[in-house]
């Protein structure tokens, strides 16, 4: 039986894929060649702050909300707020966290249709983030990144997906930026492999001016495949009735001149100045601010609990009240175009050369490996006596707490194996060859070690976290199996995901700031990290070699 075009129109409304938004030097272009700004609004609700006092916290971060609500995944609310989001002239939102089991079809094809792109941030609270007290980049991670990526690859409308949010924030936890560095060199890799041309960012708090240019270069530098494609910055410094050289983004400006990629304002909205104006989006859309960034999301669509949010609900959440940040943001975006130039044809793809560490930004440029699936499951199966039960292995603070008890442990027996082959070094660039393993595969490999230096059966209990193992390998040979697991085996690879991910529809994606205005995100929820895995104990070297990857 045939249909007329019209009859299938009625019936599966004929989808209007906005286009792919691609990238060439420093700034964004459409299919047509005209340079693209971003015009966008966070959206995301406000997580819950449970524990007041994280851990993320006394490591100089914000307080970590402990849930979120995935706002991409209710029908019912993006049909209530795509009109609000439309009045207030976006192409674009920036949403923190969502939960890729849920199905996004819904809202995701509602905001294409009214021409808003989504910058998708695929990393989550607490344990779904990289830890800058005890920064990793796993197996966990990486399956969990790529997950969100197979959840929304169909979507045309992705326009990038950030690979972390102000993860680093003192030169005193730089030291976590390889790792981000790798999650977006194996983020991008994944991408290309299955045909997705959405970019890959990073959103940056705001700091003083050395320390945001030095990670800005570090974690956009060096080629195509390790080079973060869309820079983000946070920032809170235009106020009121500020100026270009008043709010400092003269400054911010200049600093991020010689960048080679695209940037953003990945947050922006001052509210200590009186009812917000946002002058700063003139600015934003104009030169000599246009000629470095291309646009930003103002901060917030939602409520939160410290006034950045530009609507409020009824009380059974059916009806949506603005405010006056709400009627004055959609007035500028509404009457802002940014300058079509330069042109797409003038852009090369230069590379900024990787600066060196330095007490500004103490980064190595060694890049840890890519996680492994393949060989931390070898090692655990074959190599390791001693496991932790399942309840233990699932609950990331009971294994960040064995962790470091098993390390002091180990640390005091006549072992020779140490902690370092699970430690990765961000600093020296010496990555454990066990470094890439998921937090309880970590655990074992200490736990078992320990056992092997004192092999009788009560060396595997850990207050009954842990089961030995019926036959195990003495010491020697479950190090010839783990060497084995190892051998040959690349650094680095193409990821590939566990399960496939779905196929475009389309034709063809924590505010702790030290600055002095404020919020980020990170209230929201992207963030990071409690001690899921606790500091670890740093000792002579294992048996493993560590392997490590150059950038630049
Ligand atoms: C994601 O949604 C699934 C299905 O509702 C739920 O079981 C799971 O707990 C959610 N995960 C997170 C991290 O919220
Ligand atoms: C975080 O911990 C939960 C268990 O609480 C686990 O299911 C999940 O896989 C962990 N996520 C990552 C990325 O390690
Ligand atoms: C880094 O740590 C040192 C020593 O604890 C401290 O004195 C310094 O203030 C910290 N620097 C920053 C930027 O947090
Ligand atoms: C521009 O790049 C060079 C080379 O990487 C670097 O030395 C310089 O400090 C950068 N300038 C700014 C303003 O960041
Ligand atoms: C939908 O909106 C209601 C009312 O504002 C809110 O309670 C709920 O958490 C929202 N759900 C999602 C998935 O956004
Ligand atoms: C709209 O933008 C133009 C160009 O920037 C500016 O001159 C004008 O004042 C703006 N109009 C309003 C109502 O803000
Ligand atoms: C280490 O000490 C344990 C007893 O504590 C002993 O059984 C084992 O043989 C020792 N191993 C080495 C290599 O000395
Ligand atoms: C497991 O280890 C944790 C952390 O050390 C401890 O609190 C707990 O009592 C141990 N036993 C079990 C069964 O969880
Ligand atoms: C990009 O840089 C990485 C790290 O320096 C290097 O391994 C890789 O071969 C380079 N790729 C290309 C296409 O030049």
């Amino acid at each position: 039986m045939r249909f007329s075009l019209g009859a299938l129109a009625a019936i599966f409304p004929l989808a209007v894929a906005l286009p792919q938004i691609t990238r060439s030097g420093k700034y964004l272009y459409d299919p047509s060649g005209a340079r693209f700004y971003i015009k966008g609004v966070a959206y995301q609700p406000q997580g819950n702050l449970a524990v007041s006092t994280t851990a993320n916290e006394v490591n100089g971060g914000f307080p970590e909300p402990s849930d979120f609500v995935d706002p991409l995944s209710s029908a019912t609310n993006c049909t209530r707020d795509i009109p609000y989001l439309k009045q207030l002239g976006v192409n674009a939102v920036r949403v923190y966290s969502v939960n890729a089991s849920l199905n996004h079809d819904s809202c995701m094809s509602a905001l294409d249709a009214a021409g808003i792109y989504v910058l998708l941030d695929v990393s989550l609270p607490l344990n779904g983030s990289i830890d800058r007290a005890s920064p990793s980049w796993t197996t966990s991670l990486l399956n969990e990144y790529t997950r969100t990526v197979n959840a929304f690859n169909k979507y045309p409308n992705i326009l990038a997906y950030n690979i972390g949010n102000e993860v680093i924030n003192t030169v005193n936890n730089s030291n976590a930026a390889p790792f981000v560095k790798a999650a977006a060199r194996d983020t991008k890799a994944y991408l290309r492999s299955i045909g997705s041309k959405a970019l890959v960012g990073y959103a940056a708090v705001d700091t003083d001016l050395d320390f945001r240019n030095a990670l800005a270069d570090y974690l956009t530098c060096g080629n195509d495949s390790v080079s973060v494609d869309l820079y983000g910055l946070n920032n809170y410094e235009w106020c009121g009735q500020a100026t270009y050289s008043t709010s400092g983004w003269n400054t911010i400006t200049q600093g991020f001149s010689n960048l080679t990629v695209a940037a953003y304002m990945s947050e922006f909205g001052c509210i200590t100045a009186g009812p917000r104006l946002w002058t700063e989006i003139p600015a934003l859309l104009s030169s000599p601010v246009s000629d470095v960034f291309s646009g930003g999301i103002a901060f917030s669509y939602f409520p939160t609990s410290d006034d950045y949010g530009m609507v409020t609900f009824s009380a059974d959440g059916s009806t949506v009240t603005v405010n006056s940040d709400f009627t004055a943001l959609g007035r500028q975006y509404l009457n802002a175009t940014g300058p079509n130039s330069p042109a797409q044809s003038s852009q090369s793809n230069a590379a900024l050369a990787c600066p060196a560490s330095s007490p500004i930004l103490a980064a190595g440029t060694n890049l840890p490996p890519t996680p492994n699936q393949e060989v931390c499951d070898c090692i655990n199966k074959n190599a390791l006596p001693c496991t932790a039960i399942p309840a233990t292995a699932n609950n990331p603070i009971k294994v960040g707490a064995l962790i470091n008890e098993a390390c002091g442990l180990l640390a005091n027996s006549n072992s020779t194996i140490t902690c370092t082959a699970i430690a990765g070094d961000g600093l020296t660039g010496v990555y454990g060859p066990l470094a890439m393993c998921a937090p309880d595969i970590k655990l074992n490999y200490v736990m078992s070690a320990y056992y092997d230096a004192n092999p009788v059966a009560t060396s595997c209990d850990f207050g009954g976290n842990a089961t030995l193992s019926t036959s195990p390998l003495g010491a020697e040979a479950a190090q010839s199996a783990a060497a084995s697991c190892l051998a040959g085996k690349p650094p680095t690879f193409t990821p590939t995901a566990s399960e496939p991910p779905t196929t475009p529809s389309g034709s063809s994606s924590s505010p702790a700031t030290t600055s002095s205005h404020k919020p980020s995100s990170g209230r929201l929820g992207s963030l990071l990290p409690t001690s899921s895995v606790a500091t670890l104990l740093l000792g002579a070297v294992g048996f493993f070699a560590g392997a490590a990857v150059a950038i630049a």
